[in-house]
């Protein structure tokens, strides 16, 4: 890991939390055997995957083989930074951190985005305060027009990007901020010829602010019908559109168990305003899966409420299938006349609004629903089509009673047999269920770790090993890590070099190092060692559980083994070679063990 704080510190930060503690105010755990098992939070799923190890201090999930330390844990589900996690985890056991040691790649990752968090949140400052100022008073009226008080416009840190070039930037500079910072913050935009000159000018100001209160980045819109209409931050350091949704920071706080998600930065406002502040948005991209993910972090149901276009229809669409994949119920809320939310909320007022919420309709009514107006089921031929299509929307709903509902109510309202609806979802459910074997059936397991391991190459390298050989080594590397009198017996009869998995090679390279200087073998101190992309794959070979009657036993047949296979693996390289001298010695050599 990157230099920042020292070793020992993080060990410490890491030392004073149980993993068990920490996930357990994430996950449901049960006990089973050695491990804590619950559902996974990395992905959806509906029975138990993902394990911890008390014992280990590690975590693991045998699904989507998400693993690491508490530190990874945190990382992703806080969707914080190596460093930004041992800050969390130092804050919760109030263990003060030093200024760190700002070499290495990961500190500068860190300093760099927490410049742009200042500058972002300067700018917010200073569009705001030019909102209220003489510049302002186009906007002030506009957003009057749109009956936003003045409180909504402090609450959401609203602002007005003045309409002049260089408004923004001279104002950083005066505070002290580098063009270059500005520049990747977003917020200016260099060209050649013309120079630098403001990202944002003549627009109101909508600032995006993430879960922990940091300012990621803008949308501004135009005051009159000009476009494009929105403009927003691109990507940078701290903005990924797709893992954030605006009005998350305020919505988290409702005690409602239902979330709203509309499509604009207007909508949420406006709905907040009158009360509704379970309401987020998606800024009018397609949800992803990371979005999902969050959402159902806050809530058991989401209900869906874009514009009744054609392309809001197609959004809700995906919408809810990336949604119902995550694992939320979803709903959709249909406003008449193409209205969107703000304008709904606006023309009828807050009742009324709740009253269309009541009756949002399910992803099943919602399917059922714009079949209907799409099939003619007077002519056969798209009677036939509506059948089949009816089918696979219902073949996705798992609870039978809740099929039979729908399939009892088609039947009513088409004059469709029951039974010619059944016959059609159960082609589909057969159809769904090889889909969704197959992926599992792909998984290479016979080699070991190659779903995580990002290297190609390397990975093509580690394929030549076999099963027996790679468990060997995996079996051999736990019982050193767990017993300390059996490594000492051990330690002669292999070298790390030995191992033949590269992985395997630098976990046993990192035992006998911290054997030798008398320190303690620790999975979570080996784990740590590794970069971000392996220590997914360093977890899942430390999680691994030894039965066996005698360890001392058993690892004396492991070093065999794996000398052997070694070996034969040298014979067979110097067949390929075509190199007989190395083949003689390697063979003489096989035949004295
Ligand atoms: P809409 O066009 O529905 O805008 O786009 P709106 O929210 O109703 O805005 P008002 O009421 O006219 O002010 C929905 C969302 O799509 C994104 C914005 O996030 C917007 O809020 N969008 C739209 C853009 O990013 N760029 C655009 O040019 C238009
Ligand atoms: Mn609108």
């Amino acid at each position: 890991m990157a230099p920042f704080y020292p070793e020992e510190l993080i060990q410490e930060v890491i030392a004073s939390h149980d993993i068990v503690d920490i996930v357990s105010e994430y996950v449901k755990l049960k006990r089973s055997g050695r491990y804590l098992m619950g559902l996974c939070p990395f992905h959806n799923e509906k029975t138990p995957s993902f394990s911890v190890s008390p014992d280990k201090q590690i975590f693991y999930c045998f699904g989507c083989g998400a693993g690491g330390t508490v530190v990874n844990f945190i990382m992703r589900n806080e969707n914080l930074d190596f460093i930004e996690a041992i800050k969390f985890l130092a804050d919760r056991a109030r263990i003060n951190l030093p200024e760190g040691d700002e070499r290495g790649d990961e500190a500068k990752r860190y300093k760099q985005k927490q410049l742009i968090y200042e500058i972002n949140v300067e700018t917010a400052r200073f569009f705001h305060s030019q909102l209220n100022g003489p510049e302002g008073e186009s906007a002030r009226k506009y957003l009057a027009k749109r009956r936003i008080s003045n409180r909504t416009i402090v609450h959401f840190g609203m602002g007005y990007a003045p309409n002049a070039w260089r408004a923004l930037k001279e104002h950083l500079q005066s505070k002290g901020f580098e063009e270059a910072d500005m520049t990747r913050a977003g917020l200016i935009i260099d060209q050649k010829q013309k120079g630098s000159y403001d990202r944002f000018r003549n627009r109101i100001i909508f600032p995006i602010i993430d879960l922990r209160g940091n300012v990621i980045g803008f949308g501004g819109r135009v005051l009159d019908d000009s476009l494009p209409k929105y403009l927003n931050s691109p990507e940078t350091a701290v903005f990924n559109k797709s893992r954030n949704l605006y009005g998350l920071n305020f919505a988290k706080n409702a005690s409602n168990q239902t979330l709203i998600i509309v499509e604009g930065y207007m909508d949420v406002i406006s709905l907040h305003q009158n009360g509704i502040i379970n309401t987020v948005a998606s800024l009018g991209t397609a949800l992803t899966k990371e979005q999902a993910g969050m959402i159902k972090k806050y809530c058991n149901e989401v209900i869906i409420a874009y514009d009744s276009d054609a392309a809001g229809q197609a959004a809700v669409l995906r919408g809810m299938d990336v949604l119902a994949d995550a694992g939320c119920r979803v709903k959709v809320l249909c406003l008449k006349e193409g209205k969107d939310p703000d304008e709904f909320i606006r023309e009828k007022g807050p009742e009324r609004f709740k009253r269309a919420l009541n009756e949002s309709k399910s992803l099943i009514e919602y399917k059922v629903e714009l079949l209907e107006q799409k099939y003619d089921i007077n002519s056969i031929e798209e009677k036939i089509e509506f059948v089949n299509q009816i089918a696979e929307v219902f073949a996705k709903v798992e609870n039978s009673v809740e099929r039979d509902v729908y399939i009892k109510k088609i039947a009513e309202e088409t004059g469709i047999r029951s039974e010619a609806i059944i016959a059609e979802i159960k082609k589909n459910v057969y159809k769904n269920r090889r889909k969704s074997s197959k992926p599992v059936k792909t998984v290479k397991r016979n080699t070991g770790y190659n779903e995580n391991i990002v290297n190609e190459k390397r990975n093509n390298a580690n394929n030549n090993l076999n099963t027996r050989l790679l468990s060997a080594e995996k079996m051999l590397i736990n019982l050193m890590c767990d017993d300390k009198s059996l490594f000492n017996k051990v330690k002669e009869l292999i070298r790390a070099e030995d191992f033949n998995h590269e992985i395997h090679q630098k976990i046993a390279a990192i035992i006998y190092t911290l054997r030798a200087n008398g320190e303690t073998i620790d999975p979570v101190k080996i784990v740590s060692r590794f970069d971000k992309d392996e220590m997914q794959t360093v977890a899942s070979i430390l999680h691994a559980e030894t039965n066996f009657e005698d360890d001392y036993k058993a690892a004396l047949e492991l070093i065999n083994t794996i000398h052997k296979e070694k070996n034969i693996l040298k014979i067979k390289e110097s067949l390929q070679e075509g190199n007989v001298e190395k083949l003689n010695t390697l063979l003489m050599e096989y035949k004295n063990k």
